[in-house]
């Protein structure tokens, strides 16, 4: 049973809020993503929970008890950071025991700890390895291998595969994910990646400016974003920046119906969403059709420089300079960063 809990918490660097009054309840064995830009206060957030930074206020617990000023050594807590900082004149299996002879445990146990730890990170043989004689890949499997082996309660990664290739970076998140539901250890993974918190977490946290824009399943953070922000940060989406008069949203050479009061709207709809259809006398006009094999992806341009996509089956059907209507089958409305409408 481990419950991770952070009340009310802020960060303040001279003027710079990093982290602004956030709260978060991590469940037992959840495993739970931060996303957001680069300096939206994640590695600090992330570092406040690791002992590595003291909040200005708030409180951070772990199974109840209050944890906030305790020293990162002392608390239920391993961290793997982006760069793996190993040590390079040990081997591989001395990286991973030192901790445990800190802690006074048997030769004989040690061995047995390190040994299954190292099976677990798909690493089994590797202990008389230099770490300087392991791949990019290794190394990180090496550093989440040295957080894990020590037993803690709360596992926090901060973009630890953010220096990897495309290709390896998705097969040691699948990996991370096994290890974490094998051990159901309750884990705060943060990424500035969309796909690697769409892959891999129970819940996102989407975070902007120190705070959180939306907390829900990764299912629900796409397809139902709070705020206009979440809408344009997860996936592709098109945002149309318009007027609601009499019950009709308009931008030039795009108008749906959305009942909502009148004043300005921003309309967010998927490209799956957006259907077209050949309409000599419409505005709007195809620039480009990109042919996938599976489906194609249409750009189209507004009379006034506004580029949206569309999703279509088939990218015979469309040429570049065509004339078409817009309409889009799900969307949804948003007025001073908050939801308006949804119609689904
Ligand atoms: N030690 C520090 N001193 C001053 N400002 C900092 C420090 N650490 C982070 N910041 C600032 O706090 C904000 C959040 O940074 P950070 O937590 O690293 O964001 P992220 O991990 O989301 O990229 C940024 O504006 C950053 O410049
Ligand atoms: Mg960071």
């Amino acid at each position: 049973m481990s419950v991770l809990e952070i009340r009310n918490v802020t960060k303040a660097f001279s003027t710079t809020r990093a982290v602004d009054d956030f709260n978060l309840t991590v469940g037992d064995g959840e495993l739970v993503c931060l996303l957001g830009p680069s300096g939206s206060g994640k590695s600090t957030l992330l570092r406040m929970i690791g002992g590595f930074e003291t909040p200005t206020s708030g409180l951070i617990s772990i199974d109840g008890d209050d944890v906030t000023r305790v020293p990162p050594e002392r608390r239920p807590t391993g961290m793997v950071f982006q760069s793996h900082a190993l040590w390079t004149h040990m081997n591989v299996f001395k990286n991973l025991a030192f901790g445990l002879k800190l802690r006074r445990l048997p030769e004989a146990e040690i061995k047995r700890k390190v040994e299954a730890v190292l099976d677990l990170v798909g690493l089994g043989g590797y202990g008389t390895r230099m770490t300087t004689q392991l791949s990019g890949g290794q190394q990180q499997r090496v550093a989440l291998a040295r957080s894990l082996v020590l037993e803690p309660k709360i596992l926090l990664l901060d973009e630890p595969f953010a220096s990897l290739d495309q290709h390896l970076r998705e097969r040691l998140r699948e990996e991370v994910r096994d290890i974490q539901q094998r051990l159901k250890i309750t884990t705060l993974f943060v990424t500035h990646g969309q796909d690697e918190a769409l892959a891999l977490a129970d819940r996102i946290v989407v975070m902007r400016d120190g705070r959180t824009e939306q907390i829900a399943r990764p299912d629900v953070v796409y397809r139902e974003p709070e705020t206009p922000f979440v809408a344009g940060f997860i996936g592709t989406m098109n945002l149309i920046e318009g007027a609601v008069l009499g019950g009709k949203f308009d931008h030039v050479g795009f108008a749906v119906p959305l009942p909502v009061s009148d004043g300005p709207a921003t309309l967010a709809v998927r490209p799956e969403a957006l259907e077209i259809v050949p309409a000599p006398d419409s505005a709007a006009k195809i620039h480009r059709v990109t042919d996938y094999g599976t489906h194609a992806v249409v750009d189209i341009d507004l009379p006034d420089g506004v580029r949206l996509k569309a999703m279509t089956p088939d990218a015979r059907l469309w040429q570049a300079g065509q004339p078409v209507a817009l309409k889009p089958r799900a969307f949804a409305a948003y007025r001073d960063n908050a939801l308006l409408h949804r119609s689904n």
